[in-house]
């Protein structure tokens, strides 16, 4: 990696993603590592700043997590935020305390310190996300208070000739209206990077990376159609063209016509030269399916029947080298550094297994975001329906469907699923939306068609707004578009008489149905 780079050491912050995406805003590249990594390593990838990020402990509480002085000492620039404003605090002589009165939520912040590197171009007040209980009460030596709230005597703090930032609010959240500028001040002034990190460079030296790495050697990919392994397919197909086979399995669970189009991008008669393979598995799957109706039983038998016809197939190539996956940046950290419960068993049909005879996987994506994984996407020709594509889960329709899976009933969410998404588009409804799709609920109701009793199925509809997948709100759809939609799904669906719309976020309720 020869870009400049910002690391960002994890102290447990909820948001530690979201900083390093602010970064990669500025065309910086930026990792995310555990607070554990020791003073060499960074050294070593000789980063032109470091981030420090919140976390839930308090710097004086047992076991709190803490990092050596000699951090501070290196001369490279440090921004600490929140649990981070406090840990340099605390590590550099300064003091910490509880706060009588938390804060939490939308603050305003007075700057007091004009001339803050940090602050170029803020306004003297405006509104900054916080979420604390202990505060910063006296500074280290040598440090200026930068900023103020009505709670909070530091809410900034800062030492301009070592290059040592703090804010106890949350720059790297939407809410704090100049979050993002004040990141930015800090990655191209405090740190001085130039922003080298573009897609455009990322395509060519990923390209070259991958056919010095690969030579002669096949590869070979699951091929959902999704962004995330389009993108990679087609990156390795550039880099070593023939010897890459993609195999599209279509489980019968996908969204209507989905299959013919990802064929028509990706299939012979397509730009692309993937040696593409469709394979039509639904009978199978449906086969498995019936009568199952506990959702990770269903989860369960649509990942392992996946890799079942994945592996007939892989057997038909033959002996493959590598394994191509669609990997991203949020899948590493989120495996990496994050403990978190099972809510699902998520299966990823781009995430494959260990049984096929490989001898390596490759990951080309696994440094991007979502967003850059699209700007790569777009760079490559890819058919920007495709690029835009909102995330589809592996096991498709299988989760959408509550309760037994059958032809049928995947005929109908199809259909409403179809209408919704085509009626959103006709209204340009989706700009804010993280995903919009039709479930089809186990519930059958009465209605009134003609002049004739209906007893029918309700037909849920969802759309959520959300950064990371991780939680997200309901969005506020407007209310005719919601109505066509409905309208249109009772009269043209068979099989549905009502129409229900899903205002639950998440948590409690998740995204998917099952
Ligand atoms: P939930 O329902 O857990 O979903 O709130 C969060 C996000 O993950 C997607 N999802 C999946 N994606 N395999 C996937 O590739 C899965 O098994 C799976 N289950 C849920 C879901 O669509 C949403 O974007």
């Amino acid at each position: 990696m020869t870009n400049e780079n910002v690391i960002v050491l994890d102290f447990g912050g909820q948001y530690n993603q979201l900083i390093a995406r602010r970064v990669r805003e500025c065309s910086v590249y930026c990792e995310v590592h555990p607070y554990t990594m020791k003073l060499d390593e960074i050294k070593a990838k000789n980063p032109k700043g470091i981030i420090l990020t919140g976390g839930p402990n308090s710097v004086y509480g047992e076991g709190a997590l803490t990092y050596d002085r000699a951090l501070f000492e290196m001369g490279v620039p440090v921004l600490g935020i929140c649990y981070g404003s406090q840990l340099m605090a605390h590590v550099l002589g300064g003091r910490v305390e509880h706060a009588e009165v938390s804060e939490y939520g939308k603050t305003e912040v007075n700057v007091t310190k004009a001339d803050s590197a940090l602050f170029g171009g803020v306004p003297q007040k405006s509104i900054c996300w916080m979420s604390h209980t202990d505060r910063i009460t006296r500074v280290p030596e040598g440090f200026t208070v930068t900023a103020e709230t009505k709670n909070c005597p530091v809410a900034a703090m800062e030492n301009a000739e070592k290059k040592l930032y703090a804010t106890q609010f949350h720059p790297e959240v939407m809410h704090t209206e100049h979050g993002a500028a004040m990141i930015k001040n800090f990655v191209m002034n405090v740190c001085g990077c130039a922003g080298d990190w573009q897609m455009g460079s990322f395509i060519e030296r990923t390209v070259k990376s991958l056919k010095e790495k690969i030579g002669d050697g096949k590869a070979l990919c699951a091929l959902s159609g999704g962004v995330d392994s389009s993108v990679a397919a087609v990156l390795l197909s550039k880099a070593i063209g023939k010897n890459l086979t993609c195999v599209f399995v279509d489980h019968g669970l996908l969204r209507k016509n989905e299959g013919d189009e990802v064929a028509a991008v990706f299939g012979e008669d397509g730009p692309y030269d993937l040696n593409f393979v469709r394979v039509d598995a639904s009978e199978r799957f449906y086969e498995k399916l019936k009568g199952v109706t506990e959702p990770e039983k269903k989860r369960k038998i649509i990942g392992e029947e996946f890799i079942r016809v994945f592996e007939a197939e892989a057997k038909k190539i033959g002996k493959v080298d590598y394994l191509v996956q669609g990997t991203i940046y949020p899948d590493v950290i989120e495996s990496g550094l994050g403990k978190s419960a099972v809510i699902k068993s998520h299966h990823n049909v781009g995430g494959l297994p260990d049984y096929v005879d490989f001898r390596e996987i490759v990951e080309p994506l696994r440094l991007l975001f979502k967003d850059e994984v699209r700007e790569v996407g777009r760079r490559l020709g890819i058919p920007e329906k495709l690029v835009r594509r909102q995330p589809f889960p592996g096991p498709g329709l299988g989760i959408r469907i509550i309760g037994e899976v059958t032809p049928d009933k995947v005929k109908i969410v199809q259909d409403a699923d179809a209408i919704y998404r085509e009626e959103i588009a006709k209204a340009g409804a989706d700009k804010d939306l993280g995903q919009y799709f039709a479930a089809l609920t186990n519930m059958r109701s009465v209605g009134v068609m003609g002049d004739g009793r209906t007893y029918d199925y309700a037909i849920a509809l969802r759309a959520v707004m959300t950064a990371d997948f991780m939680t997200a709100e309901s969005a506020r759809l407007p209310w005719d578009v919601l109505q066509r939609a409905a309208n249109r799904i009772v009269n043209e669906v068979k099989g549905v008489n009502r129409v229900l719309y899903d205002c639950t976020s998440k948590p409690p309720a998740t995204i998917e149905f099952e």
